[in-house]
Formats: structure tokens, sequence, C-alpha cells
């Protein structure tokens, strides 16, 4: 079989069609595909990924679905569902760097938050709704921060699917919960927070046969995998020094990582760069498991302003660990004030992104600073959320007046005089 489900650690096999999200150990599953199968039926190779033009359905993709062949080889195109995802942007920012300390030539941010819904969900949406439809699921569900709702809901409206997202009270921002409300999913908001959310969804496939769109699925990984190689096809191939990116559930840390060993066991890359998972203080689970050595776990009591990462019990951690030693990789801690002074050099670059992604570039400003990022090294970091998900830290933090970048609005009054000053 060219692709099936493998569990992490005991290594036992599943077929691609089997329901379920973890062994009968509770192990997470991984989807394997067969790549020498693959590589020998597709001649991939560098070249190949520069001169293909996929199309699916007819349509231009790009994107996730550019990779289809070591994501869902199997599947056929006509079930995938898919807004085109992916294609988000490579950029430089003289100002950014600038602020890090860094040369320009060598920093790069990947704006996830450019995508369909406004955040790099969708790339692990599209795949995993595919695959509901395709094992014919009934109600797809999520626990969430916010953002995998907004997608869930948009994918589920596409894929005629019933759609029920989990969010925490007074914990989602104004602009995710106002997408999941717009796109016709229904929302339970529940008095508790994301981890309890995330329980009762194992809870709910167990007993209601709920479909998750969790990044427990498999399949998330499988789309958000791309990010890496559409950013590697973005460089040419050249592998950079590293990536850093934020991480609450652990999803993402958890395919890149396995992104990269692909790559690597593909031939596309001839070396392993370094990952460094940025955590917010207040919820920061991992980064003081990796203090610890991955001795252990301890789930905690998130809090941080950087909702999407309010996650104290994260559910890829065993996976997360596993790309943390694959990529020589290092977990680091930022504050919400180091969270909200990197967004505001963000934003007023105008580029700007949520400040989740923000811990990223206040990660790569600690790590710059502490002398483990070094001058010559090139660093790519991940923007994972639009500016627009969280406008009311955004009003905030400038309308107060000890913010370092605030740039609070005017009155005036409506004549040409009081516009002459501010010329
Ligand atoms: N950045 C943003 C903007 C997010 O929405 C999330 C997660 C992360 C980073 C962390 O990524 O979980 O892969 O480590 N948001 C989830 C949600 C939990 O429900 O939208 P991760």
């Amino acid at each position: 079989m060219i692709s099936l489900l493998k569990s992490i650690g005991s290594g036992k096999e599943y077929p691609l069609n089997d329901v379920r999200f973890t062994s009968e150990d509770g192990e997470l599953l991984d989807v394997v595909h067969d790549f020498e199968a693959i590589k020998q039926k597709y001649k991939i190779s560098k070249e190949y990924f520069f001169t293909k033009r996929a199309l699916i359905n007819g349509q231009p993709s790009g994107g996730v679905w550019h990779f289809k062949e070591l994501v869902l080889p199997t599947i056929a195109e006509s079930e995938i569902v898919s807004k085109q995802e992916g294609n988000t942007r490579l950029y430089r920012s003289k100002k950014i760097a600038s602020w890090l300390g860094l040369k320009h030539e060598k920093f790069f941010l990947k704006h996830e938050g450019e995508n369909p819904t406004g955040s790099f969900k969708d790339r692990g949406m599209t795949v995993a709704i595919t695959m509901a439809k395709v094992l014919q699921q009934r109600a797809v569900t999520c626990a969430s921060t916010g953002n995998t709702s907004a997608s869930l809901a948009a994918y589920a409206s596409e894929a005629e699917l019933t759609g029920i997202v989990l969010i925490p009270k007074g914990n989602v921002a104004v602009g995710k919960i106002s997408q999941a409300l717009a796109y016709g999913t229904k929302t339970l908001v529940v008095n508790g927070d994301f981890d309890d959310c995330m329980r009762l969804i194992r809870e709910a496939q167990e007993k209601l046969s709920a479909y998750p769109l969790n990044s427990i699925n498999p399949f998330r990984l499988e789309g958000q995998k791309t990010i890496m190689w559409e950013i590697l096809l973005q460089l040419n191939w050249h592998v950079p020094d590293w990536f850093v990116f934020p991480g609450g559930n652990l999803g993402n840390t958890s395919a890149f990582g396995k992104a990269l060993f692909e790559a690597h066991q593909l031939g596309l890359i001839d070396r392993m760069p370094r990952f460094a998972v940025i955590q917010a203080e207040g919820a920061s689970p991992f980064y003081k498991a990796y203090k610890n050595n991955f001795s252990e776990l301890k789930k905690e009591k998130a809090d941080t302003i950087a909702t999407a990462i309010k996650i104290g019990d994260p559910v890829n951690y065993f996976k997360a660990v596993r790309a943390l030693k694959w990529t020589n990789g290092i977990v680091e801690s930022v504050t919400d004030e180091e969270i909200l002074e990197a967004k505001a050099i963000v934003d007023a670059a105008g580029i700007g992104a949520e400040p989740a992604s923000c811990a990223t570039v206040a990660g790569v400003k600690k790590l710059t600073a502490s002398g483990e990022i070094k001058p010559k090294d090139t660093i790519v970091g991940i923007l994972t959320g639009n500016i627009l998900k969280d406008p009311q830290v955004i009003v905030d933090y400038h309308f107060k007046s000890n913010s370092a970048h605030a740039n609070p609005p005017v009155d005036v009054q409506p004549t040409i005089d009081e516009i002459k000053k501010f010329l």
C-alpha cells in the first residue's frame, strides 16, 4: 500500500481508511507514504516541483496540492475540497530586520495569515476535510482557540458537512469567532479552557463518532507539511539555518519536522535546518519540558494575551519532541510584553500579524540577543495568523500611553488647519 497510518512509537500499522487518531495503546499516528514507489512513479526531484504545473479540478493550484504526491498520493482529484490554500508570500523587511539587528537579506517571514481564512490552519483543513469526505463522515468537530474553528467552518460549508466547534469562553479573538458564526457552523462556547474543549472533542470522537479536525488528526499535519516545502521552493531549495515559529498544540512543530525529515529522505535537501519553537511564558509546558531534557510534560493552566497559543496540555507533544530531535531544535519562551512589542514592529512594517504569530519575531529577538542565532545565519520566521484576527489587542495597545510604539488616533475639527498640523 502506498500510504497508511503508523503509530509513532510501536510502529503498528493501520489502513488509511481506518477512522482512528491513536493506536490501541494511545500513541499518535503518522500518515506514512511509500516514498520509493512514489519517487519511481513521479520521478520526484527538485526540478520536478519547479516545472510541475499542478491543476486541481482544472484550476491552477500551487500551494498545498502542488505537493499532492507527497501528501495524499492515492486520493482522486475529484475528491479534493480546496480553496487554493498556500502560495503565501515570503517577505523581507528592512525595518523588522534592523530592529532585530539582522541583515535583511538573511531574514524572511512566511505569512501564513494570507491563507483563505487568514491562518495556516487552511493548509491542514483542506487535507483533513477531504479525508472526512472520503471516509464518509457526517459531522466534523474541533476544539479551538479560534483559527481552527474559523477554518473548519469555511471548509465544512464548502464540503456540505455538519460542523460543530468548541471554543473556550472569553478567550477567542473577535475576528475568529466572527468567522465561525458567519460561515455558519454551530459554535459551542464552553465554560472552560482550550484543554477542556480538546478533552471533549476526543471524547466526542470515541462516544459520538464525531470526526475531529484538530491537529490530532494526522491528515491535518500532512497539509501543514507543505509550509516547509513551499518555503524551500521559494528559496530555490536552499536550506536556511533556522526556522522559527510559535508553539501551542504543537501541530506545526510536528508537521514541519516530518516535512524536513521526508525532504531529506527524498534527497530534496542535504542537511537539516534547526528549529526554534517559541512559546508564550504563561503557556509554556513545552519550553519547561525542553529545559528538563523532555523527561516529562507537566500540564499547566495557560495564560497569555496571545490567545491562539493559550494551551497548557499540547496533544502533539511526542511528535514535537521527535521533530526537535530531528532538527537539533530549541524551545524559547517570551513574555506578553515582548510579544506585544514585536507585534508593534511587525505591524508598523506594513506586514502585520496576530499576537501569537509575533511570538516568532519576539523569539528571534531574544535568540539573537543571547547569541544563539548568529548574524551570519539565514532565518525564516513563520507568521501564523492575519493581523485582522485580533483587532482588540491592537486598539488596546495603541490607546495605552505607556505602549512603546503607540500610534493613537487624534480627534480633530473639520478644518484644513487641523490637518496641516500633522503634515
Ligand atoms: N499561531 C496561531 C495563529 C494559531 O492559531 C495557533 C494554533 C498556533 C500558532 C499554534 O500552532 O497548535 O500547531 O502549535 N491555534 C489552534 C486553534 C490551537 O485552535 O486555532 P500549533
